[in-house]
């Protein structure tokens, strides 16, 4: 089984004559449609679309993203577009067979007896029978009912009263339906994973995670790998998104140089006529992941999509050099959930403080 997530199909799909405005080329490209098969054999992209923010945008860039080729895309509840997102799929064209489409459960409904209804109603707003990936967006549990983000009267977050494992077993019942294709989970730390392999009889197929340069979890990434867990990275660009600018969650650091702004990743750039977005887009690719960056403008979408080529064991080294551990996305504080308590880069919230 553990060797199935990490089998890469490279299928070359046009060959690059071309550089970027002012590069020069040094050879040439194949640019590939990379898949992986997942622990339940179905297949996954390595190139995806995330559908996190800017939702009067969503329906038109879903759709030119798919009619672009894009074939893999992320969304969840939380994030307030399914609605967007199924719009823009039926108004691609592409037939939905040919569409990986994901989505998330959030914290509010992980209550045992609401998780089959919330699966509803994402694909109702979805506009889909069905969905090929179900993830578990937080490992933390908040107080069932309608508000996504309960709270008591100090601000505190108020937690429910089941567990993950709880969540997890109505989730493999989803399977039986025909309304999941697969299931899994997004920010959990190796110990959270290791309960649900333990305590219940499906291990995850994806792990969504923070992963770039930046944050690379070396160690983290190959123990997935060795229980067959595909790692879809989310933030792959690293601190690209203003977001982690503004949240108190991870402010300061968020400020260090850009991830696409490391020299090493132009110098890498210029060897095969690709930007750096490429380069770390590529890095994630040629480690056997999958990336899903997010962008609402045309070019970007473009420019991601050529980002799947190989990249030298000389070039991947280089990058290994840039891990910095610094972890954007650690809400913990505000879950009231110590998030990714035995995996790299929560520093700044273990002293119960942000960044
Ligand atoms: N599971 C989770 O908890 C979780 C957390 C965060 C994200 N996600 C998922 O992962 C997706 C991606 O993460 P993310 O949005 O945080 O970060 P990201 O994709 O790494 O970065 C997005 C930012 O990079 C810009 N960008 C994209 N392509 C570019 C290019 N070729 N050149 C220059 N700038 C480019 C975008 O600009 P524009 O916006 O202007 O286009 C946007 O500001 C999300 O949309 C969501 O689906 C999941």
């Amino acid at each position: 089984m553990a060797s199935l997530a990490t089998k890469a199909i490279r299928t070359s799909v046009f060959q690059r004559s071309a550089g970027l405005t002012g590069q020069s080329y040094s050879r040439m490209v194949t640019t590939c449609a990379t898949s992986y098969t997942l622990n339940t054999g179905a297949k996954i992209p390595a190139l995806g679309f995330g559908t996190f923010q800017d939702p009067d945008s969503q329906e038109e860039t879903v759709s030119q993203a798919l009619q672009k080729g894009m074939r893999l895309i992320d969304t969840a509840r939380v994030y307030n577009v399914e609605e967007q997102v199924g719009k823009g799929i039926k108004k691609s064209g592409i037939p939905r067979e040919e569409i990986f489409l994901g989505t998330k459960l959030w914290c509010n409904d992980y209550h045992p007896d609401d998780v089959e209804r919330a699966l509803d109603d994402s694909l109702r707003d979805l506009d889909t029978p069905y969905v090929d990936l179900l993830l578990m967006h937080y490992p933390c549990t908040f107080k069932r009912g309608p508000d996504r983000f309960p709270r008591d009267a100090d601000g505190r977050m108020i937690p429910g009263d089941t567990t993950f494992v709880d969540t997890w077993r109505a989730m493999e019942k989803l399977t039986g339906t025909g309304k999941v294709k697969a299931i899994g989970v997004s920010n959990f730390c190796q110990s959270e994973i290791e309960a649900l392999i333990n305590e219940t009889s499906t291990v995850p197929a994806v792990h969504q995670m923070e992963v770039h340069p930046y944050l690379q979890q070396k160690g983290f990434n190959e123990w997935l790998q060795s229980k067959g867990i595909h790692v879809v990275q989310f933030s792959p660009l690293g601190n690209m998104n203003d977001f982690y600018r503004q949240t108190g969650w991870s402010k300061e650091i968020a400020h260090m140089m850009r991830v696409i702004d490391q020299p090493v990743l132009k110098d890498i750039g210029k060897k095969y006529g690709k930007s750096p977005v490429q380069v770390v887009l590529a890095w994630g690719i040629n480690s056997s992941r999958s990336v899903i960056p997010k962008s609402v403008v045309d070019w970007q979408i473009d420019e991601n999509l050529a980002a799947d080529f190989e990249l030298e064991s000389e070039d991947m080294a280089q990058i290994a050099t840039l891990d910095a551990k610094a972890r954007f996305n650690d809400p913990s504080l505000d879950y009231e959930w110590r998030l990714y308590s035995d995996l790299e880069g929560i520093d700044g919230t273990v002293r119960g403080r942000t960044h």
